[in-house]
């Protein structure tokens, strides 16, 4: 007898346009990269080049993916979604950091409904399961644009883990314990994120909150907030309450004060220090 080959469904052009059920998202410019630099610069080039509102840039690799905070995004060969979405929303730019949200919960969303996975969004732009890391969005505005990035791991290489993110990172085809269509995924997200968009359009700010809530794992905890200057004094510990109509989060303080956080340069840990 042969030895049993496991089939796995790499990112394919046909099979994300095949499962598009979207009337914006993916209806502009649509590329599909073997390999680049990262899905958002490319993003950028195209908004500053014009391209429409729409667009969708999708990538098996990354040489130089970016996360939030100037961190860099790893993306190897085939393990894991990469891909940007240009928009041009025409909003106050009070609601624009609603979009992060809105996308945690697209992707969620799309997650439960193709693979039966519930994750968990940390506040701001983090997908989570089981305290770990999953994913991450990116949302930046490359001149007048909007762009959005995505990326998730799908199918990681144990071995290739360096041993301090073993215990912080989880991938969707571990939790799913069976292999994942990439392809589907991205159609799937694409589908989601529209709706969410629509609804951020539409000025329905708590609608998208709510939706966000439901996925929280950053409500109801002790948190500390960490300013990257290394700046201590800046540093606050509470517990995180409520997320503001502009997307904020609100801290508790032991003295029962509020402080209200936005995304910009921050980030939170548990009181534990661990990742959430
Ligand atoms: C984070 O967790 O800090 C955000 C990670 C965002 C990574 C995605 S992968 C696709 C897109 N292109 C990039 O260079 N970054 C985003």
């Amino acid at each position: 007898m042969g030895e049993m080959t496991l089939h796995l469904d790499i990112l394919n052009r046909k099979n994300i346009e095949d499962a598009l059920n979207t009337e914006l998202i993916g209806r502009g410019v649509f590329e599909l990269h073997d390999t680049i630099d990262s899905t958002n610069s490319r993003a950028a080039v195209l908004a500053r080049e014009g391209a429409p509102a729409g667009s969708l840039i999708v990538a098996r690799q990354q040489t130089a993916g970016r996360g939030r905070q100037g961190r860099t995004w790893i993306s190897p060969p085939d393990a894991g979604i990469a891909m940007s979405i240009l928009l041009r929303p025409e909003i106050p730019l009070t609601r624009l950091p609603l979009i992060t949200l809105a996308t945690g919960v697209a992707v969620a969303q799309a997650v439960e409904a193709l693979c039966g996975i519930q994750l968990g969004l940390k506040w701001v732009n983090d997908l989570t399961a089981g305290g770990k890391k999953v994913g991450g969005i990116l949302a930046e505005m490359p001149g007048q644009a909007l762009v959005i990035g995505i990326g998730i791991n799908l199918r990681l290489d144990e071995g290739s883990i360096p041993d301090d993110l073993k215990n912080r990172i989880d991938w969707l085809e571990n939790l799913a314990g069976k292999p994942l269509e990439p392809s589907l995924l991205v159609a799937e997200i694409c589908r989601f994120l529209e709706r969410q968009y629509f609804t951020l359009l539409e000025g329905k700010s708590q609608a998208i909150i709510d939706s966000w809530k439901h996925y929280s794992v950053t409500l109801g905890k002790e948190v500390m907030v960490i300013s990257p200057t290394g700046d201590n004094a800046r540093n606050i510990s509470g517990r995180a309450v409520d997320i503001a109509e502009s997307g904020a989060l609100l801290i508790e303080k032991p003295d029962g004060t509020r402080v209200e956080l936005s995304a910009g340069e921050i980030s939170l840990r548990s009181i534990d220090g661990s990742y959430c």
